[in-house]
């Protein structure tokens, strides 16, 4: 199965009530052969309306920064979130829709076949990494596990809350970056 007739069947997907209040499903963005795949949180009101992730403010500056280190969604990375419809008023994705929705991050997982997952924010590093991770305390280790590295970082959303954080996620991506060389 290709990630294109993984995204026609997320389409249909009724599975919680967020797809009701949805503009656009966010499926992911980026190439089929990525050897990073970024996952976020959910999508908010920019990629709701545009149906990419990462788009909005944080989405641009997650974007540059991750280009500054050579990742490109055009190139060599994969951008998805654990959730593909967005919550109402950007709320926290609600256990439940995370349990519904992670069987598409899981397919996507195996389509794609990265060699590195980077967990960006508590919500996907706690769910893909370990449910006691925190961003804070373990943000830049590199975690190996079946055959691949897991990162978990900050989120780019933090880092405009706390513009000081921002040397921590240029450090982690350029760790990242080198991991794959
Ligand atoms: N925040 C996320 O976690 N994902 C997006 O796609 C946009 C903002």
């Amino acid at each position: 199965m290709t990630l294109n007739e993984l995204k026609l069947e997320c389409e249909k997907c009724t599975r919680c009530e967020l797809h009701e209040s949805r503009i656009k499903l966010v499926f992911g963005d980026g190439v089929e052969n990525a050897r990073v795949l970024v996952i976020g949180e959910a999508p908010g009101k920019d990629e709701d309306e545009q149906g990419k992730p990462f788009v909005g403010r944080s989405g641009k500056l997650l974007t540059e920064m991750l280009e500054e280190v050579g990742l490109r969604r055009d190139t060599n990375i994969y951008i998805a979130n654990m959730l593909k419809c967005r919550p109402p008023e950007n709320r926290d994705p609600k256990k439940s829709e995370q349990d519904l929705c992670i069987e598409w991050l899981q397919k996507q997982i195996e389509i794609i076949d990265p060699k590195v997952i980077l967990c960006v924010g508590r919500i996907s590093a706690q769910r893909i990494i370990g449910k006691d991770f925190s961003v804070t305390k373990q943000h830049g280790e590199l975690i190996e596990r079946d055959g691949r590295i897991y990162m978990g970082t900050f989120h780019p959303a933090a880092i405009l809350r706390n513009i000081n954080n921002k040397p921590l996620l240029e450090a982690d991506l350029k760790k990242l970056a080198e991991a794959i060389k």
